[in-house]
């Protein structure tokens, strides 16, 4: 593997599901394949899990883990060809990238989507850049598009917690006050679009996804007839994608409850909002899967950044 950008990266998902899962058993095995590597972890945005959990991934590789807050702490960077920087830019993504992978082995970089300019989003101008100039793997931790870490996470989440051959699986729209990025349900789609599984998205009209990655997928707009017979939920925001950004709705009936989820197990990406997203009875009981997804996150990295290390020339 050269890079890590999106799930499909990884070939076969089942295989990678698998090595990760030994690798949570034995974590310390490879300790000796990141002997003297470095990784770099770039947060253009915030961060708990991803930051913690990638780094002790490296850790655990035997890695050491250079760590900057580039939003807040790095120069403001210039990514167009040509361009006079004569205004607020102080560095070109040309110099910057060349320089980290000078320090460093592998790097790994977080920038959302500013949810303002579609095509500008879609362009995935920080991740690309870096990939066009660094001559190093670079990993997805999360981008205007994809949150492809936390989809492994999320695999491999399923197959310890499934009890049935072929699980029914409701990824469902919640409210919430801000408008959210599309990457974590954009990602958990194309992640399901691997897995053997009765998938189901549901969500009001005007939150239709990218139809690019939901295609073939079954839409049910009745959240609580999705949700029959469901043995995972997987609940997230996201804001419109059609009136690009927008907070189209904040109706309160879309919130998960102990009710409407039944007998299924219940997953979120982190962080969530209490009573907003998801009620207290549904997150504090033991159908809640997100502590167990939220550890996984660190066998997901384990697993890609040690497909990244055994592919460096
Ligand atoms: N799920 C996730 O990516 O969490 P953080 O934003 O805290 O990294």
């Amino acid at each position: 593997m050269k890079h890590y950008i999106s799930i499909n990266d990884l070939g076969n998902l089942q295989s990678a599901v698998k090595e990760a899962i030994s690798l949570k058993k034995d974590p310390y095995a490879f300790e000796a394949l990141g002997k003297q590597k470095t990784i770099c972890l770039l947060f253009f945005n915030n961060s708990l899990r991803t930051r913690l959990s990638t780094q002790k991934a490296a850790i655990n590789l035997g890695m050491k883990a250079m760590i900057m807050n580039f939003g807040s702490e790095g120069w403001q960077l210039a990514f167009e060809d040509g361009t006079v920087m004569n205004e607020g830019k102080s560095e070109h993504i040309k110099e910057a990238a060349q320089v980290v992978s000078q320090f460093a082995d592998i790097i790994a970089i977080r920038a959302f989507a500013g949810l303002v300019d579609k095509e500008k989003d879609e362009a995935e101008v920080v991740l690309n850049g870096f990939i066009k100039y660094a001559t190093i793997p670079v990993v997805n931790m999360e981008s205007s598009v994809a949150h492809p870490l936390q989809a492994l996470a999320d695999a491999i989440t399923l197959k310890e917690s499934q009890t049935v051959p072929k699980p029914k699986i409701v990824l469902s729209w919640a409210p919430h006050p801000k408008a959210l990025p599309h990457a974590v349900a954009n990602s958990f789609v194309k992640m399901m679009k691997l897995q053997d599984a009765d998938f189901v998205i549901t969500y009001p009209k005007g939150y239709e996804l990218n139809p690019d990655i939901t295609k073939g997928c079954k839409i049910v707009h009745n959240q609580e007839e999705a949700l029959e017979n469901a043995n995972f939920v997987y609940v997230k925001n996201w804001s419109s994608y059609a009136d690009y950004g927008k907070v189209l709705s904040q109706d309160k009936n879309w919130m998960m409850t102990k009710r409407k989820l039944g007998n299924a197990k219940f997953m979120h990406c982190l962080p969530v909002r209490r009573n907003v997203v998801v009620e207290d009875a549904v997150l504090d009981s033991n159908q809640s899967l997100v502590i167990e997804q939220a550890n996984n996150r660190t066998y997901s990295a384990q697993l890609v950044i040690k497909r990244l290390l055994e592919d460096l020339k």
